[in-house]
């Protein structure tokens, strides 16, 4: 068994053992040494092949540490970031393993670090700066192989910041499930069809408030894959058709209870298509209870003036407002029974977490601090108790089917 010992970043110790010596010398290629934050985790590996395959596999990104000029080590360790699922480790390479022999134990001390490697050993969030990176790249290849004839939609495009938004900041649209279920009133039997689901912030709500059965309808590829995943694989998923007629024309006429939607009915091409499909599904008495950005309102010309400007992929919509759904129901046999805009607000532990969540929501390749200043200027936040709150009114409505 060779041993990977691992050390708080700032008090580095460095075993090794005979075993690890003659892995190291054996192969001529790399020691790691592993650096924890807050507090060491030992990993041990079956052979230096299992390590590195390990290491490969769990790669978030690389850093440099300046150990200063008085140390008789290699002045600059190449080192590798990785996630191990709970926390980040830290490994640093030597090619010069000849500098140890067995049954050295060396105490690295002090650690002399460059500025931007004790910025990247102490930050929080540097994981997710580092994947927000890389992906923020990925989408703008994507959007170059799009803008050079290749058929790649927006939110295929989108997916993986999508998740990254929602990882980095899993509580910030608590109102947004908490109204939302408010609304629905469900008595825990309903089937129902999630519109626009995205990632399944909703539709894993969803799950867990009925025992009916439970439909994901989005057109990207990507995002329902990763609905899939959060949903544990228990919700239908349906790939929808820009009206949404084509995914909705599985589900029989009148066999649904509810249809629900949130932040995704601007999207729809023809909404009056896919009204008249909500119509055709839902059982008579079913509601179709959904909420999205309001027309002529401040978010939406938030999302009109700068998302549109800045989100890597462009941001087109045709918002809703009570007028838009009147005209939209007429002739169809749906009643609007309630209409609002709720004052929705979503909260962040930090202004970095809310513009690092907002990189990743919008695929904005700007600064934090852009970000930040816009969110203040177009919406404006608050700060109580140490969180900052977001103002993100939602107009919602509820359609019953006579
Ligand atoms: C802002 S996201 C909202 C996702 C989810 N409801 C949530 O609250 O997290 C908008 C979603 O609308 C989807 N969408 C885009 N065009 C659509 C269409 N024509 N029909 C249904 N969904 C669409 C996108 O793929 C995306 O997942």
């Amino acid at each position: 068994m060779f041993r990977y010992e691992a050390g708080s970043c700032l008090n580095t110790t460095y075993i090794s053992g005979a075993p690890m010596i003659r892995v190291t010398v054996g192969i001529q290629k790399h020691l790691y040494l592993g650096l924890d934050l807050p507090d060491s985790e030992e990993l041990m590996f079956d052979s230096v092949e299992a390590a590195d395959t390990w290491l490969a596999a769990n790669s978030e990104g690389s850093f440099t540490i300046d150990l200063g000029p008085k140390y008789p080590w290699p002045k600059h360790w190449h080192g590798t970031i990785v996630y191990n699922g709970s926390r980040y480790l830290f490994f640093a390479c030597i090619n010069r393993p000849s500098l140890l022999q067995p049954g050295d134990s060396k105490i690295v001390k002090p650690f002399s670090m460059s500025l931007e490697t004790k910025d990247i050993l102490m930050n929080e969030f540097l994981g997710y700066r580092h994947r927000l990176k890389q992906q923020l790249r990925h989408a703008k290849a994507l959007v170059a192989r799009r803008e050079s004839g290749q058929a790649i939609q927006d939110f295929d495009i989108r997916g993986e910041l999508y998740g990254l938004a929602c990882e980095i900041a899993p509580s910030a649209r608590h109102d947004d499930l908490v109204t939302m279920r408010h609304w629905l009133s469900l008595r825990g039997n309903e089937r129902i069809v999630d519109l626009a689901a995205g990632t399944g912030f909703f539709t894993k709500d969803f799950l867990s408030q009925t025992t009916g059965e439970v439909i994901a309808v989005d057109p990207s590829e990507m995002q329902l894959s990763v609905l899939n995943k959060v949903c544990a694989g228990r919700a239908r998923l349906l790939a929808a058709s820009p009206d949404n007629r084509q995914a909705m024309s599985v589900i029989p006429d009148a066999s649904v209870d509810v249809v629900s939607s949130f932040g995704g009915l601007h999207h729809v091409d023809d909404q009056r298509t896919m009204f008249e499909e909500v119509a055709r599904i839902l059982k008579p008495g079913g509601q179709f209870t959904a909420a999205d950005v309001c027309a002529n309102t401040t978010l939406a010309r938030h999302f009109d003036e700068f998302v549109a400007a800045k989100c890597l992929t462009g941001h087109t919509a045709q918002w809703l407002d009570e007028a838009k759904l009147r005209e939209l129901a007429s002739s169809l046999p749906l009643k609007l029974e309630r209409v609002e805009v709720a004052p929705l607000t979503w909260k962040f532990s930090s202004l970095t977490e809310m513009a690092l969540f907002f990189k990743g929501l919008h695929a904005y390749d700007l600064s934090e601090q852009e970000v930040i200043d816009d969110l203040q200027t177009a919406l404006g936040f608050t700060t109580e108790n140490d969180q900052i709150i977001l103002n993100w009114p939602m107009v919602f409505f509820r359609f019953v089917r006579t």
